[in-house]
């Protein structure tokens, strides 16, 4: 059988490794891709918002099953018109997909199902007096957050009144563009931050395992927000209960709640939660793997993903399992010097091949490019080193003896990832 990944980044490079590794898959074609996913895959220049070449692509090479990396393509309805062309696709259609692109939609599934989130408001531009008063009963800190996808730019945690209404008139002043013309207010939760994964074909819902990822730039969770700058799976503060508690009280219901909808989920789904001292708390659903959580989740499961995603994709999750290794994965994200600001473009990183090969490691490519023999960074975040282990200090000694193996003076990376779980301080 042949599948289709959709996607360029080191997320959709340990997609097509995992689906590159399943007996059901002889052929992995990569849309777009990048050099370095097209050793696991053959990529095809199409882009992830052209959904008309996507189904064209995917219709042309006859493929069995389309696995969809970044969110963006699947609020646009790419689910939609694959299912129009009878092509199976893990991923929600653009209705469900509103769990990701529309947090006042979220909120109100949440409530629906009766799901433990924030407290929180949704204002409209022309209610701004409204939102404006609102904060200033409420008090700091608050979060203000644009309705739509803002490329994980849309979120302030404001510590100050002040920052709050900032953060309001730069929404509602057109920031985010139509992403930010509806904003969310709410009660500020205080806690650690874990990711909770799970797979369903509508019905059938399985965890498909639990991750922490470290937002800001620099060490010691400074600096910008960025997508992601390194991850470690499992988290110990996600321990059994607790995951299967969050299961129950929180994905579960979202399952059913948009069953009941008419506009069933179907797809991996990813919870991030708070963990709070009155349990754990949903922050955001996305409707796709974390980037670069995928890059630790994937290589502990023992089960075939390829199986997995199909029969997610195809209804029958129920007859197959999800298990994972006893493994740690810990990986450590390079990125171009700026990012997540202005970075230079096009960079030589020497010393990857000194990576191949290597006892528990992996390396996944997020944006480069190969030019004869040489290997150049093209993007913000350039390449993901994936460390396992028997613990999570294995794990991380492998990943950071990689990381020291490569030479690009250009790229930068955090040096403490996975602090929290290792007991250090940042
Ligand atoms: P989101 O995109 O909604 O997950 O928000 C991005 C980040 O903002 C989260 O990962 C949290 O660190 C923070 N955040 C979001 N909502 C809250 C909240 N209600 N309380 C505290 N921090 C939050
Ligand atoms: N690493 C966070 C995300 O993928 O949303």
């Amino acid at each position: 059988m042949r599948v289709l990944v959709v996607g360029s980044g080191g997320r959709e490079h340990a997609l097509c490794w995992a689906l590159a590794a399943s007996p059901l898959f002889d052929e992995v074609i990569c849309a777009p891709g990048n050099d370095g996913i097209a050793r696991e895959a053959e990529c095809v220049p199409v882009p992830v918002h052209d959904l008309d070449g996507l189904v064209d692509l995917a219709r042309r090479r006859a493929v069995d099953l389309v696995v969809v990396g970044p969110e963006a393509p699947l609020v646009a309805g790419l689910v939609d018109r694959l299912e129009a062309a009878g092509i199976p696709a893990l991923g929600p259609t653009a209705a469900a997909a509103r769990l990701e692109g529309s947090k006042a939609f979220a909120k109100e599934i949440c409530r629906r199902a009766g799901i433990p989130t924030a407290e929180a408001r949704v204002f409209r531009a022309a209610e701004a007096e409204a939102a404006r008063a609102w904060i200033r009963r409420h008090g700091a800190p608050v979060v203000v957050k644009a309705d739509g996808l803002a490329a994980g730019k849309g979120v302030v945690v404001a510590e100050t009144v002040a920052e709050a209404l900032e953060a309001l008139e730069a929404a509602f002043g057109g920031a985010f563009g139509e992403a930010g013309r509806t904003v969310l207010v709410e009660e500020y939760l205080a806690g650690e931050e874990a990711s909770l994964f799970a797979v369903t074909d509508g019905t059938t819902v399985r965890e498909l395992g639990t991750a922490q990822d470290h937002k800001r730039a620099f060490d010691g969770d400074r600096g910008p927000n960025t997508g992601g700058m390194g991850a470690y799976s499992p988290t110990p503060v996600l321990d059994a209960d607790r995951t299967a508690e969050a299961m129950a009280r929180i994905v579960e219901p979202a399952v059913r709640a948009l069953a009941e909808a008419g506009t069933p989920y179907r797809g991996i789904l990813y919870a991030g939660l708070m963990l709070t001292e009155a349990g754990p708390r949903l922050l955001e659903f996305n409707v796709r793997f974390g980037d670069p959580e995928a890059q630790v989740v994937l290589p502990r499961l023992m089960s075939d993903f390829g199986e997995i995603a199909l029969a997610a994709a195809e209804g029958g999750l129920a007859h197959v399992g999800v298990r994972f290794g006893p493994e740690h994965a810990l990986t450590v994200v390079l990125a171009s010097r700026g990012y997540p600001g202005d970075h230079p473009k096009g960079t030589e990183i020497r010393g990857l091949e000194r990576l191949e090969g290597r006892e528990g490691v992996l390396v996944f490519h997020a944006a480069t490019r190969r030019e004869g023999d040489r290997w150049l960074a093209v993007g913000g975040r350039v390449l993901d080193v994936t460390g396992l282990g028997a613990t999570l200090e294995e794990a991380c000694r492998r990943a950071y003896e990689a990381v020291d193996l490569l030479d690009w003076p250009e790229g930068f990376c955090r040096r403490d990832i996975g602090w929290r779980a290792l007991g250090r301080t940042s």
